[in-house]
């Protein structure tokens, strides 16, 4: 297995819409395995595949770390689809390896149900709540190329994105 590099914005990658897996080989679980190990090396609760540089539709999701989400067991989703979402919206506070160091709340709806194939492709649907149900709409958008901050009104999402610009720039210094 392999701790895997992560991309960071404004890498174009991470705009990048991912494709379907159409077969689930021994790359596919390599891929799997490394991803959650990177997950794990960072102390993360979600990571899609377009972070690590590859574009296909593949996120791991590792939620048992939060007291009120350890019930979730640890997943990785293949073409991941919502199938259903609640009507109540819950705002909790989001962050990204891929916009280092940033948090803000974002809205989302509380609770969703989600279709996906599991590493053995069987075929499953689950559902997710509160900090889990934030985690997998966060992970399946990365998956279409859309980042926590662009749900951000765009004088927040500036203001973040700017200072993200600066703390890389002094980093470098
Ligand atoms: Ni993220």
């Amino acid at each position: 297995m392999a701790i895997l590099d992560i991309l960071v914005t404004p890498h174009p990658i991470l705009k990048t819409k991912s494709k379907e897996v159409e077969k689930i080989d021994d790359k596919i679980i390599k891929q799997i395995k490394d991803m959650f190990e990177t997950l794990e090396s960072l102390n993360g609760v979600g990571l899609a595949a377009n972070q690590v540089g590859i574009t296909n539709r593949i996120f791991v999701m590792n939620v048992t770390a939060d007291e009120n989400t350890k019930g979730y067991p640890p997943v990785a989703m293949i073409n991941p689809v919502i199938t259903w979402e609640s009507e109540e919206i819950s705002d909790i506070t989001e962050g990204c390896f891929s916009v280092p160091e940033q948090y803000a709340g974002v809205e989302r709806p509380d609770i969703v149900k989600v279709k996906f194939l599991d590493m053995d492709g069987k075929e499953r649907e689950e559902e997710y709540q509160g900090l889990a149900s934030h985690c997998v709409q966060h992970e399946l958008d990365h998956l279409d190329g859309i980042l926590f901050v662009d749900h951000l009104s765009p004088l927040k999402r500036n203001m973040i994105l700017k200072k993200l610009k600066k703390m890389q720039k002094e980093r470098m210094l």
